[in-house]
């Protein structure tokens, strides 16, 4: 018995209540917590250490709620609310058909599936790394866990040295498999451990399409979040999950689907071009060539928002995007952004939320 303590001193160890003490072991977040013989108190392994997740996070992960599970350029994480206010049928908390075809991390999808009943879901990217990472999430998130998990305690177990021999042979392994068109459990498992561990959770790759992000310099980085990959997983058993063109979507779209579009933004700057998240460009011309979409979708009855940068942050005469959405409803919202990754203008500029309702 002295090899293990109780609920309350461990509690008092870890600056918790007996409450959360008795959920962690409930939970199975304690290797080697028992039942003391008939009784329902717990004892705990005398040297065991607190888990270390947050207190809110195990309880957002346990309510089933699902937030991305990558870091990517343009997430929408801060204009959420903004964008909320737009989600048309929150007071049914129900929606019949969302699509979201330049789905990349997918705040807004998650916040839309976090807080109403979807009964068809459509999410694109023209990136085939980023949507087979969805498609294993969503097929195979057993295999996926476990292979995860298996390199986080390996990398974690590692000395810096060894550490980045690991994270260039787990990036060389990507391309390789990227370059033979392999998507499958092994692909998502590095496109995950890559975001986890690169420089800033960046996406970019070089001309000839190899991932070329350099390593970060995160000490305890968190590469499998089992938690959130099973609830993100639950969310998306009836996602159509499309690797292609947004355009393809039309299809799927009617009168009755609400539809966010999240372009790759139209640069500030001309120094900021910002285009690599695939091989694939994305410059004026696309742009237009989606306002056009946007009008034939609009005419089959659909709720459309769209989002993009405000051309008058840098020249307060570039009528660019309110020309090409003539017809549509053009809000100015606050967000926190760098203008240009070059120059220090950070800090508050207007983003665009283009809608046709
Ligand atoms: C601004 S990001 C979306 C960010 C996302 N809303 C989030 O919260 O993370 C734009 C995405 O569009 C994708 N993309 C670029 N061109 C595309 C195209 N023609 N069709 C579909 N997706 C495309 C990119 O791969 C990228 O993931």
């Amino acid at each position: 018995m002295d090899d293990y303590i109780s609920v309350q001193t461990a509690a008092k160890k870890w600056k918790v209540t007996p409450r959360w003490v008795n959920d962690y072991c409930n939970n199975g977040r304690i290797p080697g917590a028992k039942r003391w013989e008939g009784k329902k108190d717990w004892l705990i392994p005398k040297n065991t250490k607190k888990p270390v997740d947050a207190r809110t996070k195990t309880a957002k992960a346990k309510s089933g709620e699902a937030k991305p599970f990558l870091k990517w350029a343009g997430g929408k994480g801060q204009l959420l609310t903004e964008i909320g206010k737009y989600y048309p049928f929150a007071e049914k908390k129900h929606i019949k058909k969302y699509a979201e075809p330049f789905v990349g991390g997918g705040a807004v999808l998650f916040d839309v599936l976090n807080k109403h009943t979807v009964d068809e879901v459509y999410i694109s990217d023209i990136n085939a790394e980023l949507i087979n990472t969805y498609i294993t999430i969503r097929d195979n998130s057993d295999e996926l866990i476990s292979r995860l998990k298996t390199m986080e305690s390996d990398y974690l177990a590692k000395d810096a040295d060894a550490r980045k021999k690991a994270y260039l042979e787990a990036r060389a392994r990507f391309n390789a498999l990227k370059r033979d068109g392999i998507r499958d459990a092994e692909a998502a498992t590095l496109m995950i451990f890559l975001n986890r561990t690169c420089f800033n959770g960046l996406y970019r790759v070089n001309k000839a399409g190899d991932y070329n992000v350099p390593m970060g310099a995160y000490k305890n980085p968190q590469i499998c979040n089992e938690d959130n990959l099973l609830n993100v997983s639950k969310k998306l058993q009836n996602a159509n999950i499309i690797c292609g063109d947004y355009k393809d979507s039309a299809s799927f779209i009617d009168d009755k689907t609400f539809v966010y579009f999240d372009p790759p933004y139209r640069p500030l700057t001309k120094t900021a071009n910002f285009t690599s998240y695939t091989e694939h460009l994305f410059d004026d011309s696309k742009q237009l060539e989606l306002a056009n979409f946007v009008q034939d979708l609009d005419n089959k009855g659909a709720l459309i928002v769209i989002s993009n940068s405000d051309p008058k942050n840098t020249d307060e005469n570039d009528n660019f995007f309110d020309d090409a959405y003539s017809k549509q409803n053009i809000r100015r919202v606050a967000a926190n952004r760098m203008i240009n990754r070059n120059s220090d203008a950070r800090g508050k500029i207007n983003e665009l939320l283009i809608t046709n309702f």
